[in-house]
């Protein structure tokens, strides 16, 4: 099927840099020191950061520029001819997935500022597009078993192209530099310290993402210096493009984990260590609209608008995330079809203790068995994941994944039996109230808040265009 504009733009990520903006962080660079004998973009677009840094940096020798799209690469050619200094650019129309990266690398001389903005789109995004700008291999993170399959091995294009960056940055005499979500920097910092790169200091500056790129996500400006020593694993966080004030927050690692505050965890560390009780996720079916359910009178509406009869065998009333910290809120009529107790089971029995419910299933199988994830091939049919002795306790400590707060909910039993969530939401399974009251007050303490805040990147999630 042929492309549309804004479906090439979206699969690309092509969000040129307003020139103002990519001057304002190449500027910031030249504060912090920052030398160039070589600048190269390695997405240049139509060369926005790339005529910046060559503004900037009059010395380098070397002002090499590469973009995917043939009419980006003309355009900046263009401009550059115009230039007095344009002996010193070098323009390439090439695929980045297709580089060799230390053969482009190798010839260039130290110190290399590699500034600039890659796409910000995911692989999934490209893939749901029909696109094909990905990398070939794209397990990279090497996830393994369910991680794997579900949505772990997902991941930003722009995590990929700067990790195989800092692969051939590293030990060298160099600059990274490049505006990301802020979850690719942590991720790519991650990266390096876990692999002993030889990171000499590292930090983010905040950009108002909303204003220039019309997009809500929180993003940065991610500098991180390549040199011959290995500098502490931690990178101070900046709200704006500026050193001048302290920084907001510092990451960095501790025993092997991501901090998000590193003070938050100095002040809480004691509380770091085992758990009795552990943290699970609510359950997985994508498949809404057959296995959710809306209660009218005695009987129930699934999501494709039908009203059905179901005996209340595998029936549990659920709550969204959006309603889990609504204590007093009681009034939910929604249901969830559970068909097993373990992952794995077997369904076959349901048609022996519920016929209906069985019938339902088959008539709606089409649905179950194509959906989308590989994590149900292979399994019972009508098969749901993150199901299990927990889903079933009768009390549960619950906080929504998608937003951007540390409240918990107390949740109790609902016409006598246990309250599910969906896989948007996290718990800890209670045996009782007075147990789900301890715990609930326990994690509404100062102190457990800030022990939390120490590990919790939060994030925005991307809600429009870009
Ligand atoms: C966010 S735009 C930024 C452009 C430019 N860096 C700037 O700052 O104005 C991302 C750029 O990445 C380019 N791009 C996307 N996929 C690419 C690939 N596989 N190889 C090289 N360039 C690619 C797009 O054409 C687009 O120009």
């Amino acid at each position: 099927m042929p492309r549309t504009k804004s479906q090439a733009i979206a699969e690309f990520g092509d969000f040129q840099t307003p020139p103002l903006l990519a001057t304002r962080c190449c500027a910031l660079l030249k504060e912090m020191g920052v030398d160039a004998a070589t600048i190269l973009e390695p997405t240049c677009g139509r060369g926005g950061f790339l005529l910046a840094a060559a503004d900037q940096w009059p010395t380098a020798a070397v002002v090499k520029g590469i973009d995917i799209n043939p009419a980006h690469v003309a355009k900046a050619a263009d401009t550059v001819r115009s230039r007095s200094d344009n002996a010193r650019f070098s323009l390439d129309c090439a695929d980045f997935f297709e580089l060799d990266l230390s053969a482009v690398l190798s010839d260039l001389a130290e110190p290399i500022l590699v500034v600039g903005n890659p796409p910000w789109v995911t692989n999934a995004h490209v893939s749901a597009l029909g696109g094909s700008n990905l990398p070939t291999k794209t397990n990279f993170q090497r996830h393994k078993g369910l991680d794997a399959l579900t949505g772990k091995s997902n991941f930003d294009i722009s995590e990929w192209m700067l990790s195989k960056l800092a692969d051939a940055l590293n030990g060298r005499d160099a600059m990274l530099a490049m505006l990301v979500k802020n979850v690719v920097a942590r991720k790519l910092l991650h990266y390096c310290w876990k692999r002993d790169y030889s990171l000499t200091r590292a930090n983010l500056f905040g950009i108002d993402a909303a204003a220039h790129f019309d997009v809500a996500v929180d993003a940065s400006l991610v500098v991180m210096n390549f040199g011959p020593v290995i500098g502490p694993r931690v990178a101070h966080c900046y709200d704006q493009l500026s050193e001048s004030r302290q920084p907001c927050r510092t990451i960095g690692v501790m025993a092997k984990s991501m901090v998000a505050d590193l003070q938050a965890y100095r002040q809480t560390k004691q509380l770091d260590g085992g758990s009795a009780i552990k943290w699970r996720s609510g359950i997985k079916h994508d498949c809404s609209r057959v296995m959710e359910l809306r209660q009218e009178g005695n009987q129930f509406r699934n999501g494709l608008g039908d009203l059905v009869d179901l005996e209340p065998d595998y029936l549990f009333p659920m709550l969204k995330s959006s309603e889990v910290s609504k204590v007093a809120d009681r009034t939910s009529t929604r249901w969830m079809i559970v068909p097993q107790q373990r992952i794995g089971q077997s369904t076959a029995e349901i048609v022996h203790h519920a016929p209906q419910t069985w019938n339902y299933l088959q008539h709606h199988r089409d649905l179950l068995s194509n959906r989308a994830s590989s994590i149900y091939t292979d399994k019972p049919e009508f098969s749901v994941f993150g199901v299990g002795e927990y889903s079933f306790a009768p009390w549960k400590v619950a906080i929504a994944g998608m937003y951007k707060s540390l409240r918990f909910g107390k949740v109790g039993p609902r016409h006598q039996k246990p309250v599910v969530f969906d896989d948007t939401t996290n718990f800890l399974a209670c045996p009782s109230q007075e147990a789900a009251e301890l715990v609930h007050s326990m994690l509404a303490t100062s102190r457990v808040q800030t022990f939390f805040a120490a590990f919790v990147f939060w994030l925005h999630f991307l809600r429009n265009r870009r």
